[in-house]
């Protein structure tokens, strides 16, 4: 069995200065991830950060202890976390979306106290959201 987890939280980048650390996080992630068997996305609005990490538990869980501690996001919000057999995201050790304005809104829904029904929801709605925007091809997406 795998791990998958959903995260949100929020950037503390300053635009467009700091732009280039997101290709940073990118370019280290793909490397890192690739080596520790983890695959999954990394979403970027300009102000909030979504990403769902995949892999063996003790991998992604130590993964995430680390990007916890990083200062370039803070209020770190799990929004899911599961047992799974199959990826949603196979061929990326990182797949990157962003900036995505128009997904924005879809990140208010973890920001107000709300059930435990509509966190659920509002989870998977962002990862099909993911799985949509980083499998699809465009000039956006790499
Ligand atoms: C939003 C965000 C997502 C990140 N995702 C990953 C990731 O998937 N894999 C990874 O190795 N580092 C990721 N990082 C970077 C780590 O936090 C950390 O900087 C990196 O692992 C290097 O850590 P080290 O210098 O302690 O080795 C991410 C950072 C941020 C801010």
């Amino acid at each position: 069995m795998l791990r998958s987890l959903l995260y949100v939280s929020t950037s503390t980048l300053s635009l467009p200065h700091d732009g280039w650390q997101v290709d940073e996080i990118v370019k280290f992630s793909r490397r890192f991830n690739a080596m520790a068997n983890i695959t999954g996305a990394l979403m970027f609005t300009e102000t909030n950060f979504a990403q769902f990490l995949e892999g063996p538990g003790e991998h992604v869980y130590a993964l995430l202890e680390k990007i916890s501690g990083d200062t370039r996001h803070a209020n770190i919000d799990v929004i899911m976390e599961r047992e799974t057999e199959l990826r949603l995201f196979p061929d990326w050790s990182m797949a990157y979306s962003g900036p995505h304005l128009f997904v924005a809104g879809q990140f208010s829904a973890f920001a107000m106290p709300s059930g435990q029904g509509e966190r659920d929801r509002a989870a998977q709605h962002l990862i099909e959201t993911m799985a949509v925007l980083v499998r699809g091809a465009g000039p956006n997406y790499h």
